[in-house]
């Protein structure tokens, strides 16, 4: 479904990502685990269309995504929940899940809206209140809901335990399963090797802006585990 061919990145001079081979298959879930400044979410970035690829190649369900825009790669099918968990704060939760729908003929976001409340209770709990008032993991779960709101074939989720307690990381965990057992086709980055390595098939392994290590999660443990602690 993704396939990305030795992508590179650049800020400026810092070369953030050299030339990175990834695939992710229709169905899958797949892990990029590295410490901070590795490189994930210029990958991430990439692939939604926030920064430019300065060489390789990524291509979505056979479609070189070269020279086309954000909302365009949205409308394709990526669907994508930012680190740091941004939301809109003053918005109502409702708002916010509709945020990402924009562009979406009304009946069909309302719709998917009622998809995603099924999906995760809170959001009909807490419709009204704005999301500032909110906690972090609360306010995860919409920004997960946002990125979902679409209906998405592939979901980009970028470092989605970042600053979250346990007992929030095992709530974020329960909502990435029911989006799996919904047939998403995931690609996720963490920091956090451990509970992220419960969650996918596959891992890559980045450090430094490069691919260490790939495989299987039996396959890829002990090095996503040692990559935890550096
Ligand atoms: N906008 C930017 N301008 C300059 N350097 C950046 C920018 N974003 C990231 N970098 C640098 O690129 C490298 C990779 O960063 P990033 O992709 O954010 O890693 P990660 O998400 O794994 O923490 C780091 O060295 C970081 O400092
Ligand atoms: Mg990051």
């Amino acid at each position: 479904m993704l396939t990305i061919e030795n992508l590179s990145v650049r800020y400026g001079g810092i070369e953030a990502l050299n030339k990175v081979s990834i695939e992710v298959r229709q169905g899958e879930s797949v892990l990029l685990v590295g410490s901070n400044g590795a490189g994930k979410s210029s990958l991430i970035n990439a692939v939604i269309g926030l920064v430019p690829a300065a060489s390789g190649r990524i291509v979505f369900d056979g479609k070189d995504l070269a020279g086309t825009s954000c909302p365009v790669r949205a409308r394709l099918g990526i669907g994508y929940s930012p680190e740091g968990r941004r939301v809109f704060r003053s918005l109502t939760v409702t708002e916010n899940v509709l945020s990402g729908t924009l562009g979406t003929p009304m009946a069909e976001a309302k719709a998917n809206l009622e998809w995603i409340q099924d999906t995760f209770p809170l959001l009909r709990e807490r419709a009204n209140q704005p999301a500032n008032q909110l906690s972090g993991g609360q306010q995860q779960i919409v920004a997960i809901a946002r990125a979902v709101s679409t209906m998405p074939k592939l979901l980009l989720l970028d470092e989605p335990f970042l600053g979250l307690a346990p007992v929030w990381i095992g709530h974020i965990s329960d909502a990435i399963r029911e989006l799996q057992r919904r047939g998403t086709t995931i690609l996720m980055t963490e920091q956090m090797a451990r509970p992220a390595l419960k969650l996918v098939d596959r891992a890559y392994v980045i450090r430094g802006g490069e691919v260490r290590r790939s495989g299987t999660v039996d396959e890829i443990r002990d090095v996503a585990l040692a990559e935890e602690y550096l």
